[in-house]
């Protein structure tokens, strides 16, 4: 079986080394500096609860970038056209957790990408595939491209560092249902100002943390 085969069958695929571990290391920089501002802003909101969790930066201009530098590569991988829709930064803390989820339609086709983390372990991300529960480990530069609204996903909690820094890139097939949804309704990419959001949830739908992490 082909890429385009095997993603079909299983309905993800990981691509490992796919960025240069120069770039991946200029992102990861750019990815600290958000790290700090935000976590600055946290302190002077601490008190706020929507700052005690996980950052992240919809529609941010470096990952927008990686959006149109990858589509090619992801086009012919997949043997499909895409259209992009968002792309999102998060950069998790200790003690976070993913809860089990599928994405909207925005994300009909997703990748997640390792950039950066400060712990010795890698932390898996966690996937149901042909009725299978499987953990997946991405290095940096090392992606899962994955059929984000039909594929249960979820992280454990993380206990293995203080943070880990994920990029997500999302897309539709051009030729498909989901193609109205071009940068995911925004006049243009890196256009920060992000729609409401429809996501399935499996588990703990109260958890405060849950309605955050609605991706
Ligand atoms: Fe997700």
């Amino acid at each position: 079986m082909n890429f385009a085969e095997t993603f079909e069958k299983n309905s993800y695929l990981i691509l490992k080394k796919i960025v240069p571990d120069e770039t991946i290391s200029m992102i990861a920089g750019y990815c600290n500096f958000i790290k700090k501002e935000k976590s600055s802003q946290a302190k002077a909101y601490e008190h706020d609860t929507e700052y005690k969790k996980s950052i992240q930066v919809y529609g941010d201009k470096l990952s927008e970038s990686l959006l149109l530098q990858l589509q090619p590569m992801l086009e012919k991988t997949l043997e499909r056209q895409l259209i992009p829709t968002y792309s999102l930064i998060r950069i998790y803390s200790k003690g976070d957790e993913l809860y089990r989820h599928k994405d909207r339609d925005a994300c009909e086709i997703s990748c997640t990408m390792t950039i950066n983390y400060d712990g010795e372990k890698l932390w898996p991300i966690c996937i149901e595939s042909n009725q299978q529960e499987l953990k997946i480990n991405l290095d940096r530069g090392d992606f899962m491209v994955y059929k984000g609204r039909e594929v249960l996903h979820w992280r454990n909690k993380f206990e293995t560092g203080e943070y880990w820094v994920q990029i997500f890139l999302h897309f539709v097939d051009a030729n498909g249902p989901f193609a109205k949804l071009k940068y995911d309704g925004r006049e243009g990419l890196a256009v920060q100002t992000r729609p409401k959001r429809k996501t399935v949830f499996f588990s703990n739908p109260l958890s405060l943390f849950t309605r955050k992490q609605k991706m």
